[in-house]
């Protein structure tokens, strides 16, 4: 096979690393990505149109919780990170990876929008010896349909003179074990020769690569991946409702299941599912699928039982008070933990924003609580303040509803200051005292 002299070209700049490298977008996957190449000794130049956190990266402050403001400020200090809210300087890249959003329209419909911003933006600069990246999570086949058509459009040809490539981030917020670094990085090429040079950018930056032979193939292996956390949660979310009809425990039922060494893997139910993937990603796939005539039968199921999982809440939530002779309407309800996720303050497709909702529709006065998150916006838009967790305000409440298990929270405390616990993560499982009060999910 000839060589191709610009993939020549770029290998070389790659492992010398005086590649420059852009990243648009610099949110929870954008800026960790920035950092660890800029650790790894590359110039990365950083686009987001949020001039609040150009400004703050700028400065060396860090706004996402994986990235501490000690790291991210003597690699600001030392120029490997810089951020822009426009594009002008594109075409001078080496290496432009696109880690935008990818909602959700009402409609459950993807809306691939914000990659197709970046795209344009780009694609006016776009010149040979270019690689670009796509880190998004979407549907398979976005790469090449999407991507590929626009970059090709002014007479560059991928594979000979830019390079175009797809690789899923696996960002999982507040994990202390697994981050950028260390997680594993699948990559999928629109040629062989761009998974080649895709592989070998991340390789000096992340240390396990995982290359596999089309972008489409690393397209699907995120939304498996995601779609396999999302049918899981709604089948243990399942049995625990399985489970209350039976009169057992779930948590025990679940602990006894997991004392089974191999072909069995803990989730957990819960108030719900949030974030940016879990509620949305599979319905990428389903939407794909529902335009090749196949129903995703798992995806749709998972969903709604998931989704139907903050009206569980509420459901449990009348019946205590029903016990204590009291209505939803006018009790006085404290929230613990509004973030989707525990230790995080992420409120995206929280299901405690719809546990609160939902309350406040039957009339009950709601109050909440998060040391990650101290205001939430309410449909209407209003901006909605946390209270305080002291011991007045427990005692004040009708019903605490524990919706998100931080670590922080001191559960013995709680139990002990309220007088009736609605507990949707089995967080105060080592509580002895005051346990008569407790409901679990
Ligand atoms: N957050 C996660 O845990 C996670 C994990 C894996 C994959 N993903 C996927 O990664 C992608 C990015 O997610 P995220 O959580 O980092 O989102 P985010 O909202 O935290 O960050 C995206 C950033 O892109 C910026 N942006 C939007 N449009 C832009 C444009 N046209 N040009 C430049 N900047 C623009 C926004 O201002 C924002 O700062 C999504 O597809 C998501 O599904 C996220």
């Amino acid at each position: 096979m000839a060589v191709n002299p610009r993939f020549v070209a770029l290998e070389s700049k790659i492992k010398n690393r005086t590649a420059r490298i852009g990243i648009v977008g610099l949110g929870y996957v954008g800026l960790p990505l920035a950092v660890e190449f800029a650790e790894a000794g590359f110039r990365v130049v950083g686009i987001d149109l949020d001039v609040r956190k150009m400004r703050a990266i700028n400065t060396g402050t860090s706004y996402i919780e994986d990235v501490s403001t000690a790291t991210l400020k003597p690699l600001v200090r030392d120029g490997l990170i810089r951020a822009q809210s426009d594009y002008s300087g594109c075409g001078k890249l080496d290496a432009i990876l696109i880690a935008v959003p990818t909602p959700l329209r009402k409609t459950k419909d993807p809306d691939i929008s914000y990659i197709v911003a970046a795209l344009d933006a780009i694609s006016s600069q776009v010149r040979a010896g270019q690689l670009i990246i796509l880190e998004s999570t979407t549907y398979p086949g976005t790469t090449e349909e999407v991507l590929r058509p626009v970059l090709e459009a002014g007479g560059l040809k991928v594979g000979r003179d830019i390079f175009l490539a797809f690789s899923p981030e696996r960002v999982d917020p507040g994990n202390k074990l697994y981050q950028t670094k260390n997680t594993p990085k699948v990559v999928g090429g629109s040629t062989p020769l761009c998974t080649k040079i895709a592989a070998q950018l991340y390789g000096q930056a992340i240390e396990h690569v995982h290359s596999v032979t089309s972008t489409q193939s690393a397209e699907m292996i995120k939304l498996l991946e995601n779609t396999f956390r999302a049918v899981n949660i709604g089948l243990v979310n399942e049995i625990a409702l399985m489970c209350e009809k039976l009169g057992l425990d779930v948590w025990e039922v679940i602990d006894g299941a997991a004392t089974k060494p191999f072909g069995f893997m803990r989730f957990y139910p819960g108030p719900g599912i949030g974030g940016h993937c879990i509620p949305l990603d599979p319905h990428y796939l389903a939407w794909k699928l529902k335009t090749l005539n196949y129903s995703a039968r798992f995806i749709e199921l998972a969903s709604e039982i998931n989704g139907h999982m903050p009206e569980v809440v509420v459901r449990r939530a009348t019946a205590i008070l029903n016990d204590a002779k009291k209505s939803v309407r006018g009790a006085k309800i404290f929230v613990l933990g509004v973030a989707y996720k525990k230790d995080t303050g992420d409120t995206r497709e929280s299901p405690a924003l719809d546990v609160i909702r939902l309350l406040q529709d039957h009339g009950a006065i709601v109050s909440f609580h998060d040391p990650y998150s101290n205001a939430i916006r309410g449909e209407d838009g209003r901006i909605e303040k946390g209270a305080a967790l002291t011991h007045r305000n427990l005692a004040a409440a009708d019903l605490v509803v524990i919706v998100t298990d931080h670590a922080i929270f001191d559960y013995d405390a709680i139990v002990k200051g309220a007088r009736r616990v609605l507990d949707t993560r089995n967080a105060t499982r080592g509580v002895k005292v005051g346990r008569g009060k407790i409901v679990k999910l």
